[in-house]
């Protein structure tokens, strides 16, 4: 992961790489620094911990300098001190790097023979004393970069200045996102075009293997194989404004509210309901005979894939093969020609999603996108992209990414059952009447979140959760076990209702809340045994329910919260809401830093 920046200017440098790095702090934010040329040696200044520690180390010692590179880290290699903060120094050299240098140990016995030793713990350190190696045995800096770019391999992002070029950085591009923005005789470097944002709008990303030279006249790019290539640049649509938290205590909360807009906005990007049609971008195959849909995704977005599977598969008919992104390539699946692929990702850049995405095509499917991102790079190399309106998501843990990635999915999933024919039409109107009531359902939910609070003061207190749920409700369940453990640091497991039985039933012990994701749907009545047999063991039940599941089994629950009636289809999207507020509302009151978890980061550029 981590966020970089590179600025070079007509103007002190130093506070707008650190406005960026604002920007970029969903990135990581474990670390960072800055460092500026101002006519002698680079100076940089680094800070263990946010972004807020670096500005008053600028502060109390600024930085000059109408040249320099920024940095926020999300540790990999070395742990996340100071001394570890990038931009690291070599020599003349410094770098500042996201991703991971996989031939890093060979590349520091290489320096080692030479007598080179580093000072950190970081791979990135390696490629600035290996550049820097580069320059002192006489190289030129392109032709330095030309070598970095052909030995060093991984997963990379990189910006490097030379103590002496004021009018030069350096960067490369493996994997990793890295866009050039063009100003008025300035140019800018970052991980995305929301950082680069308030400088210009004018934007280029590098492709995969690209390296360049930035000077304020412009940019020259080179491919993998040090070819000159022009890559386009185009008006990027995101804004420079720093979003704000308005009267909400977190993005979080802010961002659960704003759900029934942006599903809206979502829903009706695609489905008119005057006529009930859906329109969706042309498709590179017909779904009337797809053979098979390969849905792909991490964390969260896996969660709303492994929802979709049984959209698809009930509605549509279509045979669905889900899998973990990280786990995809390496187990060398099998895809049908003519198939297609569907990935997941808010962010758009989760690497293991995009090197899955890079497999799938290899295999000849056809590349269908899912993002709240259109301009990332999973977006960039598809065949197809399906947006999610969602807005940008601050908090790291994602709430209206995750509701409107299921609103778009379902719709999907319903024009693809249209158009294979394979539920009736009284079925799929049915399902889109409630999609279109949804918004409205999760308003009337949110009126109302002081209810949530004495359950939660309740679990900000255990030390274990369990959460269960059957068919569409399973999903929702490890979704809402995953929200609470990442906010609030509590263990907390999903189950398949059913599964409980199988082993988890001996976590089952007197005080331990479980949390009971069901609906009045086909699964209701086994879960409601379910129910019975947690409380047989001193199980707390939190019941999560309509008013005819809770006149069921409200008596055996020690809380019960009931939810608008919907249809079965719908409700993974309407009961998302209340392990959200669940998870919200115990992290808030445990004091963990709920916008911003430890060890976690926005976007995951690292295998
Ligand atoms: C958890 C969360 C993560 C992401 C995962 C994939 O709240 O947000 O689990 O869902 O890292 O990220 P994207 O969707 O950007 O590929």
């Amino acid at each position: 992961m981590c966020g970089i920046i590179g600025m070079i200017a007509n103007r002190p440098v130093a506070g707008h790489i650190v406005d960026a790095l604002k920007r970029l702090e969903y990135r990581g934010y474990d670390s960072a620094g800055v460092a500026t040329l101002d006519g002698g040696p680079a100076e940089r200044r680094r800070a263990e911990g946010k972004l807020f520690n670096l500005e008053k180390g600028i502060d109390e010692s600024p930085l000059g300098g109408a040249i320099g590179i920024g940095h926020t880290r999300w540790a990999t290699h070395g742990a996340p001190t100071a001394n570890n903060a990038h931009p690291h120094r070599a020599g003349r050299v410094s770098i500042v790097h996201n991703g991971i240098i996989e031939n890093f140990q060979e590349l520091a016995a290489e320096l080692a023979a030479s007598g080179i030793v580093p000072e950190s713990e970081t791979d990135t350190e390696i490629v600035a004393l290996f550049f820097n190696k580069l320059l002192e045995d006489g190289l030129a800096p392109e032709a330095a970069m030309e070598k970095v770019a052909e030995r060093v391999t991984g997963a990379y992002a990189l910006v490097l200045m030379i103590d002496g070029e004021e009018d030069l950085l350096l960067c490369a591009r493996r994997a990793s996102p890295l866009a050039i923005g063009y100003g008025e005789g300035e140019m800018f470097i970052g991980s995305d075009a929301l950082a680069l944002a308030p400088f210009t709008r004018k934007i280029s990303y590098l492709e995969d293997g690209d390296w360049a030279l930035i000077r304020r006249s412009g940019a020259e790019i080179r491919d993998e194989t040090g070819a000159k290539v022009e890559r386009p640049i185009k008006l990027t649509e995101a804004t420079g404004a720093l979003i704000g938290k308005g009267n909400y205590r977190h993005f979080m909360e802010k961002e659960i509210h704003e759900q029934p807009e942006v599903m809206g906005y979502t829903l009706f990007h695609y489905y008119r309901s005057a006529d009930r049609s859906i329109a969706l971008p042309d498709l590179p195959f017909d779904p009337a005979s797809l053979p098979k849909l390969t849905i792909v995704a991490a964390g969260t977005s896996f969660y709303a894939g492994m929802v979709a599977k049984y959209w698809f598969e009930t509605l549509a008919r279509i045979p669905v093969e889900i899998d973990i992104a990280s786990e995809f390539r390496y187990r060398n699946p099998v895809m049908p020609e003519g198939g297609a692929a569907l990935f997941i990702s808010q962010s758009g850049e989760s690497l293991d999603t995009l090197m899955a995405l890079r497999h799938a095509r290899d295999g000849g499917q056809h590349i269908v996108a899912l993002v709240n991102q259109p301009e990332s790079t999973i977006a960039r190399e598809s065949d197809v992209v399906l947006e999610t309106l969602a807005g940008p998501e601050i908090c790291v843990a994602s709430t209206k990414a995750f509701t409107t990635q299921l609103v778009a999915l379902l719709t999907l999933a319903v024009d693809f059952a249209r158009r294979r024919g394979s539920a009736s039409k009284e079925q799929l109107d049915a399902v889109m009447d409630s999609l279109v009531h949804l918004p409205a359902q999760i308003g009337e939910v949110l009126k109302e979140t002081e209810k949530w609070l004495p359950v939660s003061h309740e679990l900000s207190k255990v030390r274990d959760v369990l959460y269960l749920g059957r068919g569409l409700s399973y999903p929702i369940a490890m979704e809402g076990a995953l929200k609470l453990k990442e906010l609030s640091y509590i263990h907390a497991e999903g189950y398949a209702a059913g599964e409980m039985k199988h082993g988890p039933i001996a976590l089952l012990e007197e005080g331990v809340p479980v949390i009971m994701v069901a609906p009045m749907d086909p699964w209701f009545e086994k879960v409601a045994s379910n129910a019975m047999e947690v409380r047989a063991r001193g199980g707390r039940v939190i019941l999560l329910s309509d008013r005819s599941g809770i006149n069921r089994l409200g008596d055996l629950a020690t809380w019960s919260f009931e939810l608008p009636e919907c249809d079965p289809m719908v409700a993974p999207i309407l009961y998302t809401i209340p392990v959200q507020l669940l998870s919200y509302f115990t992290a808030a009151e445990k004091g963990t830093d709920v916008d911003q978890p430890r060890n976690l980061a926005k976007s995951v550029t690292v295998e």
